[in-house]
């Protein structure tokens, strides 16, 4: 098998190990996937400077992320289900992760529960946390987070009602994965995956299971968000989460200037300027369209993370040259896990972190801190 060079490889590599319903769910976009596009689409349109006899003899790619020190202007954002890429797939990633020295973002709607992955990892991850109506068990979740000794918490706010990826409907996505006549035959191709599943303990929502009444019923995403989500949830509730949580909020899922300025005053320590990867509103801008405006609109109070096609170190410049502190991978990492589990999302890492170095070096940029406007061509 020839090497491993991109994130381009590792998605092929996903592709033929993961049964279809969980690589299909990882890599759709929502109804049309006008958003998805635009998001990879409009990063391509940003061109970076070419520079040429520059010093480029060191180069600094370290920044700080909430006030951490990291060596590379990344994290690893939250992916549900991440743990059906690959058998116990959130421990995995956020090992990965540590062992890199960025941060990872643990999803509420994980396989591995917030305690599965403090156990295993022993270090401190981020919590994304999703506002159901029963208020009790929201509560409930961030005390978890705060015993298991996460180190911020993600409160994503664009998902209150579920944007329809059609793949979901048509693959009868279901957690924990059922065996159907028709899905036979692709279990039998996928061997790894089947038997290592099988032989694990945690098939379903790791977080939910055990802890919330009519869990063990619960099969589908679509079902949970629907019934559970809600819809009501508002900026007086940020300041509740805010206040129950106390420690440093980041707010997830803001396109749009007037969004982040409320955020801004809200409180957060930070804001992550995405559309969910394409897979909540269709028809939304992509985010790298609207980080310039947002940049611009904010204070130097509340840091810019950003997200939403990342698949290239190019990328990263490009974001953090349209305004961004530092970038969160999404599908670039859950590729890698599928491609190979832990090894296959430091994998993912690695090559971004190899492409942000050449990139740097390419358009004469020597520090991740004072990459600007300057570096954009016009
Ligand atoms: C996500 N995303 C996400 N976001 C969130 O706040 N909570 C979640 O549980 C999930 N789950 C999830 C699952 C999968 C399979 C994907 C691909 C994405 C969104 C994610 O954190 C991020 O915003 C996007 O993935 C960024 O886009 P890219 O990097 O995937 O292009
Ligand atoms: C998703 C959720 C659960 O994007 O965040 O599928």
């Amino acid at each position: 098998m020839p090497p491993i060079t991109s994130i381009a490889d590792l998605r092929a590599l996903a592709r033929r190990k993961v049964p279809r319903a969980f690589f299909d769910y990882a890599d759709a976009g929502s109804y049309n996937e006008e958003t998805l596009r635009a998001n990879r689409d409009d990063l391509m349109k940003v061109k970076l400077r070419q520079r040429v006899l520059v010093d480029m003899s060191k180069r600094d790619l370290a920044t700080t992320i909430v006030g951490k020190p990291v060596p590379l202007p990344l994290g690893l954002g939250p992916v549900a289900l991440s743990g059906m890429m690959h058998r116990d797939g959130e421990i995995l990633a956020c090992r990965a992760a540590v062992k890199a020295g960025l941060p990872y973002t643990l999803s509420t709607m994980s396989i591995c529960s917030i305690e599965d992955v403090a156990e295993a990892v022993g270090q401190p991850f981020w919590f994304q946390l999703y506002v159901m109506k029963d208020r009790g068990f929201v509560r409930s979740l961030i005390e978890r987070a705060k015993a298991a000794k996460c180190s911020a918490l993600v409160l994503t706010v664009d998902l209150q009602v579920l944007g329809q990826r059609h793949v979901d409907v048509k693959n009868g996505l279901s957690v924990p994965p059922v065996i159907r006549p028709h899905t036979l035959l692709e279990m039998i191709g996928k061997p790894f995956w089947s038997l290592s599943m099988l032989g694990s303990k945690r098939k379903t929502f790791g977080n939910l299971a055990g802890h919330v009444k009519g869990m063990e019923g619960v099969r589908s995403l679509a079902h949970w968000t629907a019934t559970q989500f809600d819809q009501a949830l508002s900026w007086k509730d940020v300041e509740w989460v805010k206040s129950v949580w106390g420690g440093p909020l980041i707010i997830k899922g803001i396109l749009d200037v007037e969004d982040a300025k409320l955020a801004a005053k809200s409180g957060a320590a930070a804001i992550v300027v995405s559309n969910h990867g394409g897979r909540q509103l269709d028809g939304a801008p992509s985010s790298i369209s609207v980080l310039p405006k947002i940049a611009d609109a904010l204070g130097s109070e509340v840091e810019l993370l950003f997200d939403g096609g990342i698949r290239t170190g190019s990328d990263i410049v490009r974001a953090l040259a349209s305004g961004a502190r530092a970038c969160l991978i999404g599908r670039a990492y859950a590729y890698g896990l599928g491609a190979g589990g832990e090894a296959g999302v430091a994998k993912a890492i690695e090559i971004l972190g190899k492409e942000l170095d050449v990139t740097m070096a390419l358009a004469g940029l020597e520090s991740v801190r004072k990459i600007g406007r300057a570096a954009l061509a016009d």
